[in-house]
């Protein structure tokens, strides 16, 4: 696959977790991958290990204006979460910022779309990564169990989300932000005790 050959990719937290699949995935697609880590030996083991990559400092607002500047089209993708659409207890800073990211992505969309650059974001529902299960060793059983698709989700669900949305058939997507969480956003809680289901529903179980 080379779908990003001749193309730069500037990823952020790219040491580990999903950053750091969205850097295996973008190289492995011929991208040239700039990782932006702050931990520098994190940073070190991932560059090493991807191969000929090159760390450097960078947040989106800069990355735009060089683009703008250089005459680069592009995509910008901002990271944000599901816990920028759903509240959490003991999160609210965090939910905070993730739901200030679904704005930026459309206020910068706004911004660039006039020069050929798109932005866009992707909210990941839980998904396993080396910190979600030293935080929860049983993190895919738990979280599978209240995801409507049966499982948790992967950094490979992510790096899809991410590369379709950097991908030229993505040109006319801007100002988004793609959930990727098994369904998990799609229901509230119900009361316990409710009337039958309506025909058609009973028909599908
Ligand atoms: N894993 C999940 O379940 C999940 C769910 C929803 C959203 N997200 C979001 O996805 C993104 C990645 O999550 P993850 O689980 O892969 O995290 P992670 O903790 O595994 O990796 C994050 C990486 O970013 C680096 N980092 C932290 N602050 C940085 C900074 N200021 N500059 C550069 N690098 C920095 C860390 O050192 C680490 O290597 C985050 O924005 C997170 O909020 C993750």
């Amino acid at each position: 696959m080379s779908t990003f050959s001749g193309k730069a990719v500037l990823i952020t937290g790219a040491g580990t977790g999903i950053g750091y699949a969205l850097c295996q995935a973008f190289a492995s697609a011929g991208a040239t991958v700039a990782l932006n880590e702050i931990d520098p030996a994190l940073c070190q083991r991932a560059a090493q290990q991807i191969n000929g990559t090159l760390g450097v400092e960078l947040v989106h607002p800069y990355a735009a204006r060089i683009m703008i500047d250089a005459h680069i089209p592009g995509r910008i993708i901002l990271m944000s979460s599901v816990t920028g659409i759903q509240a959490h207890v003991n999160l609210s800073v965090y939910g905070i910022t993730k739901a200030g990211i679904r704005m930026m992505a459309k206020t910068i969309a706004l911004e660039v779309g006039k020069y050929g650059i798109t932005a866009n974001a992707i909210s990941p529902g839980a998904t396993l990564t080396e910190r979600t299960l030293q935080d929860d060793p049983n993190f895919e059983r738990n979280w599978a169990s209240v995801t409507p698709n049966g499982r948790v989700g992967y950094v490979e669900d992510i790096v899809a989300a991410a590369l379709y949305l950097a991908s030229p058939e993505a040109r006319h997507v801007t100002g988004q932000t793609l959930v990727v969480d098994g369904g998990w956003t799609l229901q509230s809680p119900l009361p316990p005790e409710l009337p039958d289901l309506p025909a058609y529903s009973s028909q599908l179980r």
